[in-house]
């Protein structure tokens, strides 16, 4: 269970409302900025604790020797952190092992694919959405749940450049440039925050996870921990937790072990432009 205990304390400092461990690793102010702080902090950190605990006494996702269309794998690929080079490991395994695979970009199955929509192969790997996914799967499958994460400041940094300054050229290359409350706007209403929750928890670009209402916020914490809890994490930037991978999908060990030499994508974010501590409070 180590890597989903590191998991959850990233994706935690990572995440609106609550901050609730010193993780030298995940310990990212920036996010303070970027969340909603009109709700109360308080309030969210005593319910998220409690949740966290819970989830994190679950029992290991059970093994899945022999990933089949009743048994499938569902890779729950977040952006930026390395999930497009494991889809396509994922595909030429499942390719060299016969079973048939779903995955966005490969094997004819369009790249902008973001819901599942069909239930035939043993195999799928996109940005889906789980609860989605599943019913679009059927009550009769049984998958078996694999994501991605990464470091949240550097998947951040590499979030603004890609998706806000390169593709939507909407920000400038310096955050700084940009008021604390425009950046915080644009990191969540481009998706560059709250991607374990939209993934794992309710599908939709703006996650309700800040939002004022406990109820609501509760029971997006709650869908999001209890996919988590049945989910396998790999945390691209620390390699020995993909061992959690190579138990629980034997069969395809190979790709988890090509990713190790994966070379994450170059941060750009200019080095000179620094962030300055207002914009990580
Ligand atoms: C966020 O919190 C700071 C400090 O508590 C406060 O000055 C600011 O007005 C708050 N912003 C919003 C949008 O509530
Ligand atoms: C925040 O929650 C605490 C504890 O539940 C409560 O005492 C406090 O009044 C709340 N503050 C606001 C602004 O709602
Ligand atoms: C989520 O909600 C369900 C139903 O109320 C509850 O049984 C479960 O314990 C909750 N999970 C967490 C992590 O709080
Ligand atoms: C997957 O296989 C194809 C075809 O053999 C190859 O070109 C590609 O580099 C492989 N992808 C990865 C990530 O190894
Ligand atoms: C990883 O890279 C090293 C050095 O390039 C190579 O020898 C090794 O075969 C690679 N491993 C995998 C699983 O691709």
């Amino acid at each position: 269970m180590a890597p989903l205990k590191r998991l959850v304390s990233c994706i935690v400092v990572s995440l609106p409302l609550a901050v609730l461990t010193q993780d030298s690793q995940c310990a990212m102010q920036l996010s303070h900025t970027v969340l909603n702080n009109k709700t109360n902090k308080s309030d969210a950190e005593d319910f998220v604790k409690k949740m966290v605990q819970q989830v994190l006494s679950y029992p290991a996702p059970a093994v899945n020797s022999e990933v089949s269309v009743s048994r499938p794998l569902l890779f729950m690929h977040q952006y930026r952190a390395g999930g497009t080079t494991l889809r396509q490991l994922l595909y030429n395994v499942s390719t060299n092992l016969g079973v048939k695979a779903h995955i966005a970009c490969s094997g004819g199955v369009d790249c902008r694919e973001f819901q599942i929509r069909e239930a035939s192969s043993a195999v799928y790997g996109g940005h889906f959405c789980w609860h989605e996914s599943l019913k679009h799967l059927g009550e009769d499958k049984k998958p078996s749940c694999l994501t991605n994460f990464r470091e949240p400041e550097a998947r951040l940094m590499s979030c603004y450049t890609h998706r806000l300054v390169t593709t939507k050229k909407v920000a400038p290359w310096c955050m700084g440039k940009l008021a604390p409350e425009k950046l915080k706007s644009m990191l969540v209403n481009y998706g560059c925050v709250n991607e374990p929750f939209r993934r794992l928890g309710q599908c939709g670009l703006i996650s309700k996870v800040g939002d004022k209402d406990r109820l609501t916020r509760m029971q997006v914490w709650n869908a999001t921990l209890e996919t988590l809890g049945q989910c396998v994490p790999i945390l691209v930037d620390e390699h020995d937790t993909f061992k959690a991978a190579v138990n629980t999908f034997p069969q395809f060990k190979t790709a988890f072990w090509a990713l190790k030499n994966l070379t994450l994508n170059q941060n750009k974010y200019a080095h000179d432009c620094q962030i300055s501590d207002a914009h990580r409070q």
